[in-house]
């Protein structure tokens, strides 16, 4: 069996000795085996002898870019090689990928899947080599091997996006207080993400817990009566499907003119950009203040950005994909070094198999008013890159 290098870093006499049984074991450990009793020390290996495989689901949209780059920036900077793949959301391909990592012997995975059912196998083989699974952003379902888990809180992404589109439609402020007298009866369509996404049923759920009240007493009427999940999930997240269903119920619910439409819940800023020219396409707005509806978003992509200061969009959700990659560095070197990475939910992601540990970071919801302090002031984004709506 060929071993990572995690395992192979032990020096001295005790060399053969450790090796079998430490495999997948800690580095940098003091180890007493001699028959002498002399104590012998090991050290973690030299990160620069150390690969690191880097598995993301796309270029088609700007945050797995930013976090392909993030993560990659990070690792170097501890010292490893990386890696970086991207999969064109292709399945095969990224199976194909991280088949490949584990058998160029590269020492440990971090992995944002496509489907997240789809990976049973090649963790399977990663485990067999003592490699281990950091699972980034979207859990990886069905599997024994996934040993820790970073991502933002996104059952709370969902009611951020559920109640910014209740404020945006004035039923409730901006500290989430229902507004007296708020409007009533107002229509509007729910799009979830990708069903093959473990987030987007998180996404879905906290959005409808945080809306359901409100359909519930008549104030927000789904005319399309489309509400659950799997009639709603846009597969991929893709743009171009988001704006055909868009398409589709505007000629079927509201006579081809959005006549009556006040707000459509987005779960992703490629999907509201797609839901947004179809309302423009039938002559809505242009903008919010012409009588576009208000529609969410998720991951604060320059092209949304753009959008939401130009009035057009009315919110986004940023993850900072800086920090989920940093976390996922902090959990690359503690297995790297023969420590554990330090989780904050132990409760939430059971991935079929099992509960795995996890990291989750904040996310905030982001208005026209709020581009400055959280994107631009924070170095997130330039303001010329959200005034040409493209980041570099
Ligand atoms: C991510 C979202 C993203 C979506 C589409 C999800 O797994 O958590 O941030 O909007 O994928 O790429």
């Amino acid at each position: 069996m060929k071993r990572s290098k995690l395992t192979t870093f032990f020096v001295g006499s005790v060399l053969a000795l450790s090796l079998t049984a430490c495999s997948g074991g800690g580095a940098g450990t003091t180890t007493d085996t001699a028959d002498d009793g002399a104590t012998t020390d090991t050290t973690a290996a030299d990160p620069a002898d150390i690969t690191i495989g880097v598995a993301m689901p796309t270029q088609t949209s700007e945050r797995w870019i930013a976090d392909g780059d993030a993560v990659k920036e990070g690792l170097e900077a501890a010292g490893y090689n990386v890696n970086l793949q991207f999969a064109n959301d292709d399945i095969p391909t990224q199976t194909q990928q991280i088949d490949q990592m584990i058998t160029q012997g590269n020492d440990l995975l971090i992995i944002a899947s496509i489907d997240g059912t789809a990976l049973t196998s090649q963790l399977e083989a990663a485990a067999a080599e003592g490699i281990k699974v950091i699972s980034y952003d979207r859990l990886i379902r069905n599997s024994d091997n996934v040993d820790f888990y970073v991502t933002f809180d996104n059952y709370q992404v969902g009611v951020a996006q559920g109640t910014s589109l209740l404020e945006g439609l004035g039923i409730v402020d901006s500290s989430g207080a229902e507004v007296s007298g708020h409007p009533t009866g107002l229509n509007i369509e729910i799009f979830a993400g990708s069903a093959d996404d473990n987030n987007a049923g998180f996404f879905y759920d906290g959005a409808m817990d945080t809306i359901q009240p409100y359909i519930d007493n008549g104030t927000l009427v789904v005319k399309s009566g489309q509400t659950d999940f799997a009639t709603t999930a846009i597969m991929r997240w893709d743009q171009a499907t988001a704006q055909k269903r868009m398409e589709d119920l505007l000629t079927s619910t509201y006579g081809g003119t959005g006549e009556g439409l006040a707000g459509v819940l987005s779960p992703f800023d490629g999907i509201s950009r797609g839901i947004i020219t179809a309302l423009q396409s039938v002559g809505m707005g242009p903008s919010i203040e012409q009588g576009l509806p208000i529609v969410t978003g998720q991951d604060a992509e320059a092209a949304s950005v753009k959008l939401i200061q130009d009035g057009v969009q009315y919110s986004t959700i940023f993850k900072d994909t800086r920090k989920l990659a940093e976390e996922a560095v902090k959990a690359a070197e503690a297995y790297l070094e023969g420590s554990e990475p330090t989780a904050n939910d132990t409760e939430t992601y059971d991935n079929g198999n099992k509960v795995v540990p996890s990291f989750l970071l904040e996310v905030d919801t982001v208005n026209k008013e709020d581009i400055k302090t959280l994107l631009i002031d924070s170095g997130y984004y330039t303001q010329e890159e959200v005034d040409s709506g493209v980041s570099n």
